[in-house]
């Protein structure tokens, strides 16, 4: 059997991602690929000075799932000049059912052909080798680092979904591939949506222009009910299922805390000036999602982050069915109270956005291609790694129950995942138990 056409059409329960040009840069990355990514940035920038707005982006997805279709629809909803040209997902089928999808709903800006659509483990490379200008990376967090790695050493402009790995030494692959994106021009934009949504803006310069004082403090909720898993199929191996119901694999997922909680740990960075916290400590576990299908990840973590200027954020996550839900952030100041998700300030002034809501998703991408048809990379390296990096840290603390700081992370040598990916065999599942499992080595 061709294992990467294994039947994989059996998701119970999905729950969808809810979750343009300067013409002579155009034509050069399209005439000589990587090579023309290889000018140093102003030699880059100064080629692309003289273009007209109304040249073909060619874009490429990889990761046909439910964020990386959207990604493709957004991407082309932010650009008419947008055109996706190649596809690639690990599964032929999944792959397929992607192109089937979006030649539907994308219209005039669907140019996907057989020789563009690419399925097995060197999927990312034959991507990566076709023309695209722009790589959208929609796959499980674990293969990012060295998706992104290669993305930007191929020369392409890179939408990355979030978060960016789900170990230290994947982080600091990222921060490299982000620094070697500046040196070369290209654009890094990351999929922390709210960092484009309006009303959150809005509500961050209030707070950043004094409308709540000085911050105390800040409170994270994301308690939520469940995600999707899928029905194994008789013929996977261990690892297809590994790979398909990756939410349930710390190697994969990163486990919920890093994987969706980075929502609201990316806006407590924020709200610190992207300085991260010197160290936190905190406590989770699985009490009610105990079956063997749900891997090796928890369902609950509370986590207290503390910052050199003494703030804290106390941060706490949940995924568990009929429990009382709320997602939201409390910032309290020394002159009132902001809830960012609701975009509104209550204090010695009250304040509500009440401005335009246009979908963040879609503000994403239309900052990502206005950068390359201005031939102004933008990068939002820098906030995705650290905010990846703050999720896994409290991720570690509550797995372990030590005290983990900023400096243990970056000095962490701490790789998840095989070396080397082939169906079969998969990693051994082991739940951690705090005070059994280290972080630190004795
Ligand atoms: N920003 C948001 O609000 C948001 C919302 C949902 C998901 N996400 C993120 O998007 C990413 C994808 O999530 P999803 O829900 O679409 O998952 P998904 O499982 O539906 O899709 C992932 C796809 O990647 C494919 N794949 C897996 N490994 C691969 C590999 N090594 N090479 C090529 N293809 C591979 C899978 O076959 C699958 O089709 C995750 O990082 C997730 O955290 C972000």
């Amino acid at each position: 059997m061709d294992q990467a056409k294994a039947s994989t059409d059996s998701t119970s329960k999905e729950t969808p991602g809810s979750e343009a040009g300067r013409r002579s840069f155009l034509k050069t990355t399209l005439a000589t690929g990587s090579a023309a990514a290889a000018l140093s940035s102003s030699a880059f920038l100064a080629r692309s000075a003289h273009a007209a707005g109304s040249d073909i982006i060619k874009v490429g997805l990889i990761g046909c799932g439910g964020r990386g279709s959207g990604a493709a629809k957004d991407a082309m909803t932010a650009d008419p000049g947008c055109r996706l040209t190649a596809i690639a997902d690990v599964f032929y089928e999944r792959m397929n059912d992607g192109k089937n999808n979006l030649s539907k709903t994308l219209g005039d800006q669907y140019a996907v052909t057989d020789d563009q659509s690419f399925s097995g483990w060197e999927c990312l490379d034959q991507i990566l080798a076709t023309d695209i200008n722009v790589v959208l990376l929609a796959t499980p967090p674990g293969f990012r680092p060295a998706q992104m790695e290669a993305a930007v050493k191929a020369g392409k402009h890179v939408f990355c979904e979030k978060p960016v790995a789900v170990d230290p030494v994947g982080v600091r692959r990222v921060m490299a591939a982000s620094e070697m994106a500046k040196e070369k021009g290209l654009s890094v934009v990351s999929g922390l949506c709210w960092r484009y949504d309006l009303g959150v803006k809005a509500t961050m310069e209030q707070i950043f222009s004094g409308a709540i004082g000085e911050i105390v403090n800040i409170q994270e909720n994301y308690l939520t009910g469940t995600l999707w898993s899928r029905v194994p199929k008789p013929e996977w191996t261990p690892m297809h299922n590994q790979v398909l119901n990756w939410l349930y694999y710390r190697w994969l997922s990163g486990d919920h805390i890093v994987e969706q909680f980075i929502h609201s740990l990316d806006k407590a960075m924020w709200l610190h000036n992207d300085v991260p916290p010197v160290k936190c400590y905190g406590t989770g576990g699985r009490q009610v999602r105990t079956d063997p299908k749900f891997g090796d990840v928890y369902d609950h973590f509370a986590v207290v982050y503390e910052w050199e200027d003494g703030t804290r954020c106390f941060a706490q996550t949940r995924q568990m069915s009929e429990c009382f839900s709320e997602t939201e952030d409390f910032v309290f100041g020394t002159k009132g109270t902001a809830k960012i998700l609701a975009n509104s300030i209550k204090g010695e002034t009250n304040w509500q956005y009440e401005g335009k809501k246009p979908s963040m998703y879609e503000l994403e991408h239309v900052a990502l291609m206005n950068s390359i048809r201005r031939g102004e990379a933008l990068n939002n390296g820098d906030y995705m790694s650290k905010s990846t990096l703050m999720a896994i840290m409290g991720r570690e603390a509550a797995y372990s129950g030590e005290v983990i700081t900023w400096k243990d992370l970056m000095e962490s040598d701490m790789k998840l995942g095989p070396d080397r990916i082939a169906w079969g065999e998969a990693p051994e599942v082991v739940v951690p138990m705090p005070g059994r499992y280290r972080f630190k080595e004795e």
